[in-house]
C-alpha cells in the first residue's frame, strides 16, 4: 500500500503566530506543509513571498511543499529555493515552457510538481511526464481557503492516477481545495497519495486528532 501524506496549509493559519502554528503542525503530526503563495494576478489573493518561507523552514523539518499561484513562477525559484523549499509547484496555466521550468525546479535540487486547476485537461503533462515528481490536481478553483470540495476532481483523480500508472511514473499524486474527512475517502479511493487540508485543519479544535482522522479515513482502498 502506498504511502498517506497530510500536508496541511498555512494559509489557513493565525499568521500572527505563523511559527507557533508550524510547530503545532509538525507535532500534530503532518507530513508536509503546504505553502501557498499567491500573487494577486493568476488568482486575487495575496499571500506571501520568500521572506515567510525562510521564517517557516526556520521552525520545522518537515518538507515544504509550496504552491505558486502566481505568473512567471520561474522568477521565483532561486529565492525560493533558497529561502528552504523542498519542492516547487507551478500551474500549468500560466508556463507555457512547462519543460524548461520543471527541468530548473530539479537542477536546483527540488520536487517538481505541476498544478491543475479544474478546468485544465490532464494532457496538459502529460508529455513533461518523465520531468515530474508531483501532480496537483486542484480540487476548487485555487485562490482561497474553506472553498466547497468539486465532486468531478475524483474522476479526474482517477484518470490522473491511471496516466501516471501507463507512464510508470512515481509522481505524488495529490489533491488540494476542499478536503475533509468525507472527501478524503473517495480521493484516496482514486488514487491520490497527498492531502492538502487548510481549513479542516484549522478549524479543528485538535489539530493532531484531526491529521490522524484525515489519515486514518485512506486505510484501505475498496
Ligand atoms: C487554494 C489553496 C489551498 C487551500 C486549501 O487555492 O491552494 O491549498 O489553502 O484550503 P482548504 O483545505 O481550506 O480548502
Ligand atoms: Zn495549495
Amino acid at each position: 500500500m502506498s504511502a498517506v501524506r497530510i500536508a496541511p496549509s498555512i494559509l489557513s493559519a493565525d499568521f500572527a503566530k505563523l511559527g507557533d502554528e508550524v510547530a503545532m503542525l509538525e507535532r500534530a503530526g503532518a507530513d508536509w506543509i503546504h505553502v501557498d503563495v499567491m500573487d494577486g494576478r493568476f488568482v486575487p489573493n495575496l499571500t506571501f513571498g520568500a521572506k515567510v518561507i525562510e521564517t517557516v523552514r526556520a521552525r520545522t523539518t518537515l518538507p515544504l511543499d509550496v504552491h505558486l499561484m502566481v505568473v512567471e513562477p520561474e522568477r521565483y525559484f532561486d529565492d525560493f529555493a533558497a529561502a528552504g523549499a523542498s519542492g516547487l509547484t507551478i500551474h500549468a496555466e500560466v508556463s507555457p515552457h512547462l519543460h524548461r521550468q520543471l527541468v530548473r525546479i530539479r537542477e536546483l535540487g527540488l520536487r517538481a510538481g505541476v498544478a491543475l486547476s479544474p478546468s485544465t485537461p490532464l494532457s496538459a503533462v502529460e508529455d513533461v511526464l518523465a520531468e515530474l515528481d508531483l501532480l496537483l490536481v486542484m480540487s476548487v478553483n485555487p485562490g482561497f481557503g474553506g472553498q466547497k470540495f468539486i465532486a468531478r476532481s475524483v474522476d479526474r483523480l482517477s484518470r490522473a492516477r491511471r496516466m501516471l500508472d501507463a507512464a510508470q511514473s512515481g509522481a505524488a499524486l495529490e489533491v488540494d481545495g476542499g478536503i475533509n474527512r468525507d472527501t478524503i475517502v473517495e480521493c484516496w479511493r482514486a488514487g491520490a497519495d497527498t492531502f492538502v487540508a487548510g481549513n479542516a485543519v484549522f478549524s479543528a479544535r485538535d489539530p493532531a486528532a484531526e491529521i490522524a482522522a484525515l489519515r486514518a479515513r485512506c486505510a484501505h482502498r475498496a
